[in-house]
């Protein structure tokens, strides 16, 4: 077990978190205050039924209860309430700066308006720059499963508030069932983006193989990988990743209970740190895995038996790998380099 000492440590450790859907930080309380808030009925009687339904056997199994918990969200209050709340509790864990995947899709399917969704993120993520000192962008994510038309309606849909919204919206994501909806369905789309001048990210080697990863790279041109874990099967891609320094933002304990890995003793994030990957570790979705971002870092560095060197490369990790300004990197860097870690 971590010892209290350096879990105080690593909370004081500036980190950030790259990969994080906000709708995967509702919480089964939230959800049910949500519902009575917005007079809808839940199908379980009670908030410890919807927790111990999130008992998952691979990625598709968490999609399903993931999308149906999102539906209490309506309101701009509501996308406020579920981000700030995050927020808080990411601030709480050290996070100095958070770059958050939100699904609009997922809203405007069932009628509720894109101004909406941008209005009470953009609220929450302002306040807490303001007032927490905490840092942030947006990413805005197409869910795979949706045909390339809807991904290109969505951004259409989106590009008016662009102006409006251009201090936190800077970049575009891709989520959802990767199985099956392969990089090359998003090409044209990603394409388009790129033209835009948006930053550009992709889910790929979560489930789906490192040929997935390749195409991201070749086809979509992503600057950093969301998982990409099995890139490990292919020595080549390996190479290429390590010398091009692209990050993975690695999520260990969304792989344990999406059954990725059977244990994360058996995770592979030391080994791609070791192969000199810029690896960073992240929550996903913190509501539905059982914990946020230190508890990522602490049982991580539990299971895997990670070094001080280690531990301050994934932080050191996870600030290159953002989208931050240099000078703004260049400051967290040298507070990573001072943070004291217990021998
Ligand atoms: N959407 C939310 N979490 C996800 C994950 N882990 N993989 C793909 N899509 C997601
Ligand atoms: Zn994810």
């Amino acid at each position: 077990m971590t010892s209290s000492t350096l879990t105080a440590a690593l909370r004081a450790l500036p980190k950030a978190e790259l990969h994080l859907h906000i709708e995967g930080t509702l919480e089964p309380e939230l959800i049910f205050a949500l519902a009575q808030r917005n007079q809808q009925t839940l199908p379980y009687p009670d908030i410890a039924s919807l927790r111990a339904a999130y008992s998952f056997t691979n990625l598709q199994s968490f999609l399903d209860l993931y999308y149906a918990g999102a539906q209490v969200l309506q309101t701009e209050q509501d996308f406020y309430d579920m981000s700030m709340a995050y927020l808080q509790r990411v601030h709480q864990d050290g996070a100095v700066h958070v770059e958050i995947m939100f699904d609009p899709q997922t809203h405007t399917s069932r009628g509720i308006d894109i101004e909406v969704v941008f209005a009470g993120l953009a609220r929450a993520l302002r306040q807490a720059r303001t007032e927490l000192g905490l840092s942030s962008y947006l990413i805005m994510s197409f869910l795979r499963h949706l045909s390339e038309a809807d991904a290109f309606a969505c951004l259409e849909s989106a590009l008016p508030l662009r102006e409006q919204y251009a201090d936190l919206w800077i970049a575009i994501g891709l989520d959802s069932a990767e199985l099956g909806n392969p990089p090359e369905k998003f090409q044209r789309v990603f394409e388009r983006c790129k033209e835009l001048g948006f930053r550009l990210v992709a889910h790929a080697g979560e489930e789906g193989p490192a040929d997935y990863v390749r195409d991201a790279l070749d086809l979509l041109q992503v600057e950093r990988i969301d998982h990409g874990i099995r890139s490990e099967e292919d020595p080549a891609l390996m190479m290429r990743l390590r010398s091009q320094a692209t990050p993975l933002t690695v999520c260990p304990l969304s792989n344990l209970r999406l059954k990725v890995v059977n244990d994360l003793t058996q995770h592979n994030l030391k080994r791609l740190l070791d192969q000199g990957l810029c690896v960073t570790i992240n929550s996903d979705d913190p509501a539905y895995f059982g914990g946020y971002l230190l508890d990522n870092y602490t049982q991580t560095i539990d299971a895997l038996d990670l070094t001080d060197v280690e531990i301050r490369q994934l932080a050191a990790n996870s600030i290159n790998a953002s989208f931050l300004p240099p000078e703004q990197k260049q400051h967290w860097l040298s507070k990573i380099s001072q943070s004291p870690l217990p021998a």
